[in-house]
């Protein structure tokens, strides 16, 4: 007989019969009831031990946390709390679990200890129903690509430019950091290094992306991005993983319209299809929100939020339009932003983004046509000369969750504004090649996925949305 799943013994079409099932001991209680997990699901099964016919020494080896495989009926549940049960009729110990020492017991712990027993955390209904959708978010973003002809490319992790601009890089080099060899500057020779050259983890799949979306039309990237920026917030990692699609003929208009379809659509997947772990983390959030005082409580469930999400348009609004509202808001005029919007140029900090989202519009905004210099230089200049087709989406709770852009399709226009920056042009031949050879429209933009994640599990850490977050100071298992 092949073990089941617990999702599987728990499914309503399963009828009543001879069951094996191996999994971890949640609890056990009054020597005779074991709630047991496999990860299957959020649901445990409870295995109704039959102590009088168990040997004593087994009975006490049914501890919180160890791996056992049992095999009984499964019958109709006496008890209240679930339809069915199993009437264990063997029991084996496959792993112990000392219930002096376990990390995790049946109770309540923090997220902040949970984060050091990363390696265990998974054993709790919070972070294994974070986790599972974590993978069917991952899932419904490469369906939702694949039934509409995108084409996955893999572009590197090791980068040989350093022009993305979009922030610190980690160094890859296997020189010996004690004795480098020198240039006759003193300075460290890289072209001894492994690669001829300097070269760096990747912090972003897009200028590699590009090329392919101008021969194969429809592309994406899904993988992971490092960036070494010492910002230890709540919504930064120094490694995270981004999806990044980027379409040939496309502009900023389809940009947009494409990243809110692409986004409802992946929520709308996790809705119809992990409902048990979305319900389970809206009652935590709920149960959450009774401790707080009336004013900090969120105005939606997170199941209501979600929904609001898919069934509402995202507000498209322009830098423009922005910084007016953000001018005149209440904050800004009684100073209680930390950088006060005075100018039109000013770059918007998370405290603007979140007052736009979160009390001025109330739903998800595109904002889009930012100033070009608080932009990366491959955005589309604009005819007005000063602002470039930008987009960032800003999300409830998140800030920004989506940054993209129309890309600058002529040569000329793209040189300039490499020389002004003063970006090697040598170094980014091959990206200049692209506007020489069929030059186009083009589009694309940047989820961070873990982003994504906080806000479908309503989880307030990214440290609590990727199994081993990397951080400053913090790169533990
Ligand atoms: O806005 P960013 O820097 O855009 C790019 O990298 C573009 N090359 C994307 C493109 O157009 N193809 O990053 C995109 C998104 C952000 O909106 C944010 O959600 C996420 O990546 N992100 C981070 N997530 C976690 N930790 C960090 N340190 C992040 N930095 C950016
Ligand atoms: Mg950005």
């Amino acid at each position: 007989m092949k073990p089941s799943t617990i999702s599987e013994l728990l499914s309503k079409d399963i009828t009543l019969h001879e069951v094996e099932v191996k999994g971890w001991v949640r609890t056990f209680r009054a020597n005779r009831f074991i709630a047991l997990n496999d990860g299957s699901s959020l649901q445990n099964i409870q295995c109704v031990v039959d102590f009088e016919n168990t040997d004593e020494n087994t009975l006490k080896r049914i501890t919180t946390g160890a791996a056992v495989h049992i095999k009984g009926e499964l019958t109709e549940s006496q008890g209240k709390g679930q339809s069915v049960e199993i009437q264990v009729s063997s029991i084996t110990i496959l792993g112990d679990s000392d219930p002096e020492t376990y990390p995790i017991q049946p109770k309540k712990h923090s997220f902040e200890f949970l984060r050091e027993q990363a390696h265990l955390r998974t054993r709790t209904n919070t972070f294994s129903a974070v986790m599972r959708l974590r993978s069917a978010l991952s899932f419904a973003i490469h369906q939702y690509f694949n039934t509409n002809g995108f084409h996955y490319v893999h572009t590197p992790i090791i980068t040989g430019s350093d022009a993305e601009g979009a922030g610190e890089m980690f160094r890859v080099t296997n020189l010996d950091a004690k004795n480098p060899p020198l240039t006759e500057n003193g300075e460290v020779d890289y072209t001894k290094d492994f690669f001829g050259k300097e070269t760096n983890l990747t912090v972003s799949g897009q200028l590699e992306a590009e090329t392919y979306a101008m021969s194969l039309g429809k592309v994406y990237t899904f993988g992971p991005t490092f960036r070494a920026e010492n910002s230890n917030t709540s919504r930064h990692l120094s490694e995270f993983w981004m999806i990044e699609p980027e379409v040939a003929f496309m502009d900023l208009a389809g940009n947009m319209d494409l990243a809110e379809d692409f986004m409802k659509y992946v929520i709308n997947y996790v809705l119809t299809n992990n409902h048990d772990d979305l319900v389970f983390l809206d009652q935590r959030l709920q149960d959450e929100d009774k401790k707080k005082p009336q004013a900090e409580r969120n105005e939606m469930t997170l199941l209501e939020k979600l929904r609001f999400v898919v069934d509402n348009n995202f507000k498209r609004v322009s830098y423009t339009e922005a910084i007016d509202i953000l001018r005149n808001s209440k904050p800004n005029k009684k100073k209680k932003f930390n950088y006060l919007i005075e100018e039109w140029g000013a770059d918007l900090q998370s405290e603007h983004e979140r007052f736009l989202v979160e009390k001025h519009f109330k739903c998800p905004v595109i904002l889009f046509d930012y100033p070009a210099n608080i932009k990366a230089f491959y955005m589309r200049l604009n005819e007005d000369g000063k602002t470039v087709r930008a987009m960032d989406i800003l999300f409830p709770g998140i800030g920004e969750i989506v940054g993209g852009a129309q890309r600058e399709e002529r040569l000329d226009v793209l040189k300039q504004k490499m020389a002004v920056l003063g970006i090697d042009e040598e170094e980014l031949w091959w990206y200049l090649d692209l506007r020489k050879y069929g030059t186009a429209v083009h589009s694309g933009f940047g989820l961070g996925f873990e982003r994504l994640v906080m806000f479908t599990t309503g989880m307030t850490n990214i440290r609590d949305v990727i199994p081993f977050p990397r951080t400053p100071q913090n790169a533990e298992f």
